[in-house]
């Protein structure tokens, strides 16, 4: 959450810095803010609401500047002001500072630097970096940071400038991420890789604990003790143009178009089809100990952890591994029952999820071993945990989360495989899954070109104000991901849940103003779902069904039906959510809403 972008060099820094602060905005868009230091001058501006805000402030302005760092807000501490908006400068004007993360200990500092005279503009807690270093400093901008860090409790991902020190800018790091970008003569410092991909692919990944003072030649990383850290740069594979929207209206209609190449993307050269099983690289290490887990506790948040409830499913059902799914974010406050036979799954898009790295850390205390499934390669969840597998399903932009929760599924999928390999799957049973995987991207194809269907049916369903999905077992997980998908991004209340469970309570709320999304494909407990919505049809509720193509008894009892093809059902999730996530995707557009960036919700949630 939030955005961080700094750039040291010989060009002009508002440009390169705008640009980048906008391939950011997905991450947090409730106010922006810009400082540029030239000739030993600070300036700067700051706009309340979207980046364009900020650019129509500084268009016309005649400042410029070949060092500068900027940021978005996403608000934790203080309303969306321009007061609040960063970068927040010392008194003297002459540092500024954009910060990441959020400062526990803000308070106390406040209070301690008013005492000594010290005037604060803002509610955030972020303020209190500036006034620390300045009252640190003594022409040494990097050691009054040094300083300044050792006095915070809390995370940061921070960027310094001082208009008397204009040859370099600082960056440091602790809990909220980091990159250094390494341009020719030039260099970089973000919170995301997204927003340097545009003029360098080489990245340092810095660590927590770590410090940088960065010049446009070079740049040195130390640790909080001074201590110089050898840094290894990295090449980053994604290009510019898969970040960007390839001519599409929506990012999150690029990557639900996306899906079928990121199936085969998250597949690929890792299937083993003659042997009925698959190789994950980045499991190798530790096939040995997963030879001799005997439980799964999955940990991640949101979409992430619906994907994990499907995977509980495919685990136990193939893996025979006794398999519990936890919310990321209580995981450490429970008293989980971890020892060095369980693995730990932490499922995460960005790799940076607060409560999920959190609950990674607890379990690495009690001796699990930890595995991720994360698609942001080099991420700090990537980083941390013993071992794991990559979504290779691209940047993923959009707020609402799409082709990663298929890419989360997909690899779910393959671990499924690997680990039913190692204990009872037989060979047969390894190969079915295999053919059946790959046969998915074609069957996506299949339901995207019939999405004028799911449009239609949104415009019909766009004006009602509250929505229940249900499913059952494997798509149990998608009723709940259906539900969220569709909140997020259009603000109608829905909920999902186990179709089982409505008639404890929940079947209260049906009328005729309440439509319900049944996800039936026909399955093992097709059956049992149709039940449940007869019980909703008496009630007058309005039935969308969602089944497998040719299953024309559905439409006795349905008021709308959607068909996707036939699928192994471990695997029907991977299908059934595409038309769950237009479905949303029309209706927020219907309603004209802005559905990349929804109110309230930002892409990488790093605070807990
Ligand atoms: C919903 C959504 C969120 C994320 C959740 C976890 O569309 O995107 O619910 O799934 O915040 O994020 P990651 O996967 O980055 O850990």
């Amino acid at each position: 959450m939030c955005g961080i972008v700094g750039y040291i060099g010989k060009k002009d820094a508002e440009n390169t810095l705008i640009e980048g602060l906008k391939r950011l905005e997905y991450r947090g868009y409730d106010s922006s803010g810009i400082a540029l230091v030239q000739n030993k001058k600070m300036f700067s501006e700051k706009a309340i609401g979207k980046i364009i805000n900020l650019e129509e402030k500084l268009s016309g302005k005649k400042f410029s500047g070949n060092v500068g760092i900027c940021h978005t807000r996403w608000a934790t501490h203080g309303k969306p002001t321009k007061e609040n908006a960063h970068p927040h400068f010392s008194c003297d004007g002459d540092i500024a500072v954009v910060h990441n993360g959020i400062i526990e200990n803000y308070q106390t500092l406040r209070d301690d630097l008013k005492k000594k005279g010290h005037k604060f503009l803002s509610e955030t807690d972020s303020e209190v970096l500036p006034h620390l270093i300045e009252d640190f400093y003594k022409g040494d901008l990097r050691e009054a940071v040094l300083k300044a860090l050792k006095c915070v409790q809390g995370t940061y991902g921070i960027a310094v400038v001082s208009s008397k020190n204009p040859d370099e800018m600082i960056a440091a790091r602790k809990g909220s991420p980091l990159v250094l970008g390494v341009g020719n003569g030039e260099n970089f410092v973000a919170s995301d890789v997204a927003a340097i991909l545009g003029y360098t692919n080489q990245v340092v990944y810095l660590n927590d604990g770590e410090i940088a003072r960065v010049a446009s030649d070079d740049f040195q990383i130390t640790d909080m003790d001074n201590q110089q850290i050898k840094c290894e740069i990295n090449k980053i594979e994604w290009s510019l143009e898969e970040s960007q929207k390839g001519g599409h209206e929506h990012f999150m209609l690029k990557e639900i178009l996306e899906q079928p190449k990121v199936v085969v993307d998250s597949t690929r050269g890792r299937l083993l089809p003659d042997e009925g099983s698959v190789k994950l690289g980045g499991l190798e290490e530790v096939e040995e100990d997963l030879r001799k887990i005997e439980k799964i506790i999955i940990v991640a948040c949101g979409t992430a952890r619906y994907a994990g409830l499907v995977g509980e499913y495919m685990l136990e059902e193939y893996a025979e591994i006794p398999t519990e799914v936890e919310f990321a974010s209580e995981f450490r406050y429970r008293k989980p029952i971890v020892d060095e036979r369980t693995a730990i799954i932490a499922i995460s898009q960005s790799g940076e999820t607060a409560d999920t790295l959190a609950a990674i850390r607890e379990a690495k205390r009690k001796g699990a071993l930890t595995l991720g499934i994360v698609n942001v390669v080099g991420s700090t969840i990537a980083r941390e945990t013993d071992a794991g597998v990559y979504n290779h399903a691209g940047p993923e932009i959009a707020v609402a989360s799409t082709k990663a929760f298929t890419s989360q599924l997909t690899v779910l999928a393959l671990i499924t495989i690997l680990l039913g390999r190692q204990r009872n799957m037989s060979l047969d049973t390894g190969k079915k899954i295999i053919e059946e995987l790959e046969a998915l991207p074609e069957k996506i194809e299949i339901i995207l070109k019939n999405k004028v269907d799911i449009k239609k049916l949104s415009e019909k369903y766009s004006k009602y104000s509250d929505f229940m999905y249900l499913g059952r077992k494997y798509c149990f997980p998608l009723a709940e991901e259906g539900a969220l998908k569709l909140k997020e991004i259009s603000y109608i209340h829905s909920e999902g849940f186990p179709a089982g469970e409505m008639k404890h309570g929940s079947i209260a709320l049906i009328d005729e103003d309440f439509p319900v999304v049944c996800v039936a494909p026909k399955d093992s407990v097709y059956e049992k779902n149709i039940s449940n919505v007869e019980e909703i049809r008496a009630r007058k509720g309005k039935i969308i069904i969602l089944t497998t193509q040719g299953n024309k008894e559905a439409e006795k009892v349905a008021d709308d039906i959607i068909y996707i093809p036939d699928a192994l059902e471990m695997l029907t999730p991977i299908l059934a959510v595409v038309p769950l996530q237009l479905f949303a995707y029309y209706v927020s557009s219907f309603r004209g809403l802005d559905v990349d960036k929804p109110r309230n919700l930002a892409k990488s949630v790093t605070v807990e």
